[in-house]
Formats: C-alpha cells, sequence, structure tokens
C-alpha cells in the first residue's frame, strides 16, 4: 500500500508550506485538500449556485474543471476550466467561502474519492482537516500541527504581505478565529487531531525545525 503521511491544523499552522516542502523532500506527491474546497467554492459562485444548496454545491464538486500543473518556478499551477485561479484561491474571502461549503456533507462525500485518488507511489503527503481521520484514517504517520491563533495570523499577514497584498492583522485575526471555530464545530468531519496522531505545536519552532521533527517521525517509521 502506498504511504501516506497526513498533515492537519487550523488555518495559518503552517501546514501548507511544511507539506509542499516534506513532499519535495520525499520526492512523494502532495494533496493540497484545501484547495479542492476552495476550488468548489470559487466554482459554485461563479456559476451564481447557492453556497448554502447542498446538492447542487455538491454537483459542482463532482465536476470540477480543474488541472493541477507542476508551475516553472516550482510548486502548482491550478486552472479552472484553463484560467489559472491560484491568487484568487488564496483570499481570506475564498476561504471563509471554502469553510462554508466543507460543512456539507454532500460536497465532503463528493470530493472524497477525488482526494483518494490522490495516493499514487512512491507516496503522498496529504494537507487538510481530515486526512487522517476520515480521508486517509491508515495512513502510518499523522501529524496534527497547531500554533497560537496569534501567531498563525502574524505568519498569515507576512504571507500577505510578501505576496503584496494588504490586509489588516487584527481583522486577519477574527477571520481566522471565525473558520476555526466553524471547522472545529461541524458535525461531519471537525477539525481535531486523530486519536493517533502526533500534536506538534509550531508557536515557537521555525518551518526547518518542524520539517526535521516530520522527518525524523518518518524515518523512524521506515518511510523515508
Ligand atoms: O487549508 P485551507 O485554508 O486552504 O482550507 C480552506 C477551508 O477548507 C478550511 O477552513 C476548511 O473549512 C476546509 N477544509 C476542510 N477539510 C480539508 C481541507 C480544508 O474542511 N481537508
Amino acid at each position: 500500500m502506498t504511504p501516506v503521511i497526513t498533515l492537519d491544523g487550523p488555518g495559518g499552522s503552517g501546514k501548507g508550506t511544511i507539506a509542499r516542502l516534506l513532499a519535495e523532500r520525499l520526492g512523494w506527491h502532495l494533496l493540497d485538500s484545501g484547495a479542492l474546497y476552495r476550488l468548489t467554492a470559487l466554482a459554485a459562485r461563479r456559476a451564481g449556485v447557492d453556497l448554502d444548496d447542498a446538492r447542487a454545491v455538491a454537483e459542482v464538486a463532482r465536476n470540477l474543471p480543474v488541472r493541477f500543473e507542476p508551475a516553472k518556478g516550482g510548486g502548482t499551477r491550478i486552472l479552472l476550466d484553463g484560467e489559472e485561479v491560484g491568487a484568487e484561491l488564496r483570499t481570506e474571502a475564498c476561504g471563509a467561502d471554502a469553510s462554508r461549503v466543507a460543512a456539507l456533507p454532500e460536497v465532503r462525500e463528493a470530493l472524497l474519492e477525488r482526494q483518494r485518488a490522490f495516493r499514487r507511489p512512491p507516496g503522498l503527503v496529504a494537507d487538510g482537516r481530515d486526512m487522517g481521520t476520515v480521508v486517509f484514517p491508515d495512513a502510518p504517520l499523522k501529524v496534527y500541527l497547531t500554533a497560537s491563533l496569534e501567531e498563525r495570523a502574524r505568519r498569515r499577514y507576512n504571507q500577505l504581505k510578501e505576496q503584496g497584498v494588504s490586509a489588516n492583522i487584527h481583522s486577519l485575526l477574527q477571520e481566522l478565529a471565525d473558520r476555526d471555530e466553524r471547522d472545529a464545530k461541524r458535525e461531519v468531519a471537525p477539525l481535531r487531531p486523530a486519536e493517533d496522531a502526533v500534536v506538534l505545536d509550531s508557536t515557537e519552532l521555525g518551518i526547518d525545525e518542524v520539517l526535521q521533527r516530520i522527518l525524523d517521525l518518518a524515518r523512524e517509521r521506515n518511510l523515508a
């Protein structure tokens, strides 16, 4: 069975960056499951679908005309209907919409097989909220990455500034707090560590240290 390392946790915990670096270091595939929820929300908005209409949004999720392509300078280009949408997907507005549609069981069901199809040799690093609890419950290494709300807001703020996007740290903090609450309180696949997950608090750790700890865990389990 192809090995999977799951990386779950709240927004701004550094999961996305760590998952990408980990996949590069191991030479494994990468699943950014949040992007699928963001794409679903964006495609539904563009089609004029009501985000509370579970069946209609699930239909959008099942038929997403999306392509993931390797980008020239590294990373991935995400194309929706042939148009590059990476920057639009990363906005807080799209994140908030994603968290709304992600609370709909029909939408989660519609995306389940699409996510599992990313599991291909030699291995997969899967980033999300329910990778260890629902999508890949048999994963041999599950990590739950977290950090204080203030630190996560600070990281998001710096990330946006680097991209030349103006942001307000107070509203970012509020948006992250709202999204955490919605993700943790929903009935299906709520945000929580799997029982067999290793919980890593990265508030006081740099990217390299977190990456090293996960690589050590992977080696201990003979995955790398
Ligand atoms: O990780 P990212 O911030 O891109 O995820 C956007 C939203 O998608 C999250 O707030 C969450 O509501 C939802 N999501 C989810 N399950 C996943 C990944 C993301 O519910 N596996």
